[in-house]
């Protein structure tokens, strides 16, 4: 068969590496992809948003399975418009996305369904949310409602930010009509994780956990990132805890978004706060985890193809997933200046005779003539299946010594939570 990827990313180059592996699998195409896809798929210059360009690709190359792997062509409908015209295609249609294309949709389902979340309040008024924030005081978290490329979250220790972040996101629209509406909300305290499910709109087939590292420097300190590493399985998550998870937060989603009428097909990610009162969500995504699905799908051993094959045909309840056993470590490697401005075009050395169990996946890069460059903030993903958290993290720093352009940096302590 044909799949063809959408996006260009770390996630997409780790889904069509994946996806390649499979015997039934002939070729794979990547919508736009980047110079570590194009080694495995044929890429196609077209923006993921880009629906109609999209449409007609799948149709010309009669495409038997399109994945959609950024959250913003399926809020915007890409899987409707494909399904419309006959096509499979894994991922949530638009009404089913909402739950990561709108924060107050989100809050909304949790609050309805009582799934564990942080207490909020939805403004569509810059000054009710002033006068709101005045009095509940701070530290509180401000939320843009809309998609803002992971950067409409703002974590506010004190009055002044979370009022600095109401006026930039409702009065100057940095993030446009996303800030419409905002949620402020309770601040949680505790260590996060990424718990990810294949779904069908009716069974629930978990991953293994994983964990994120969100912060651009190490220690968890620093701005925000779309994430600078991530490992798995996550320790955080004891079985425990992911029985809990299962049954308090991703049974009632499936569970609520169907019953809203918004069934729900592909892959639901909670990103979680453990608190001392037990797992919160911080946020639904409609799609795999970038970098989290680096790890995942370096150490899922089932086909990926079936898998995704059973959830478009309503039977996830015949698969159970197959895991290697160990453990994946992944670190990002970014461009000087990210998650700010930041240079491109810089040459990058050092991507050859990688070693058996380390796989480079490709993120911001492009091919110049014979070289590979920089063309993204966060440029690579360096990840490496060892034999548990330890050992994966030495031969993945290992890996990383080899690999040099100018302004990179890195994150030297991915994976260290799960070692105390
Ligand atoms: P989100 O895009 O909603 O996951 O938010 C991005 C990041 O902001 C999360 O990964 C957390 O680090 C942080 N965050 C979001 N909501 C909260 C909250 N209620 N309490 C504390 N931190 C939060
Ligand atoms: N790594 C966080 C995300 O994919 O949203």
């Amino acid at each position: 068969m044909k799949v063809l990827v959408v996006g260009g990313g770390g996630r997409e180059h780790a889904l069509a590496w994946k996806i390649s592996q499979s015997p039934r699998v002939k070729k794979v195409f990547c919508a736009p992809g980047n110079a570590g896809i194009a080694e495995i798929a044929e890429c196609v210059d077209i923006k993921p948003e880009n629906i109609p360009a999209i449409c007609e690709l799948v149709r010309r190359e009669k495409i038997d399975m399109t994945v959609v792997g950024p959250e913003a062509p399926l809020v915007e409908g890409l899987v409707d418009e494909l399904e419309k015209l006959g096509y499979p295609v894994f991922g949530p249609r638009q009404r089913a996305a909402e739950i990561e294309g709108s924060k107050v949709l989100a809050k909304e389902i949790m609050h309805k369904y009582g799934i564990p979340t942080a207490g909020y309040k939805v403004f569509a008024e810059a000054g009710a949310a002033r006068r709101y924030i005045k009095e509940a005081g701070a530290p509180c978290v401000v939320k843009a409602d809309g998609l803002a490329t992971g950067k409409g979250v703002i974590v506010a220790g004190d009055r002044e930010t979370a009022l600095g972040a109401v006026h930039s996101i409702m009065e100057e629209r940095v993030f446009g009509t996303a800030g419409n509406r905002i949620v402020v909300e309770e601040c949680l305290q505790g260590e996060e994780a990424s718990f990810l499910a294949f779904t069908d709109g009716r069974n629930v087939l978990p991953m293994i956990a994983a964990q994120d590292h969100k912060r651009v420097y190490d220690n968890d300190q620093g701005p925000n990132t779309g994430g600078m590493g991530a490992y798995a399985p996550a320790p955080v998550l004891t079985p425990a805890l992911q029985e809990e998870v299962m049954e308090k937060v991703m049974i009632p989603a499936v569970q609520g978004l169907a019953a809203e009428d918004r069934p729900y097909l592909g892959v639901l990610y909670a990103g979680l706060m453990i608190t001392n009162k037990g797992p919160k969500v911080l946020e639904f995504n409609a799609r795999f985890g970038d970098p989290e699905a680096q790890p995942i799908l370096m150490l899922l051993e089932s086909d990926l193809v079936d898998v995704m094959e059973a959830t478009l045909a309503g039977e996830l309840n015949k698969v159970s997933l197959r895991w290697k056993t160990g453990a994946a470590v992944c670190v990002v490697l970014a461009s000087g200046g990210y998650p700010g401005p930041y240079r491109k075009g810089e040459v990058i050395t050092g991507l050859e005779n990688m070693p058996d169990n380390v796989v480079v996946f490709h993120a911001g890069t492009a091919r110049r003539a014979e070289r590979i460059v920089t063309a993204g903030g966060r440029v690579l993903g360096v990840t490496a299946l060892g034999e548990d958290i330890p050992r994966a993290i030495e031969l993945v720093y290992r890996a990383v010594a080899g690999i040099s352009f100018n302004g990179m940096h890195y994150r030297k302590d991915i994976g260290q939570k799960a070692l105390k």
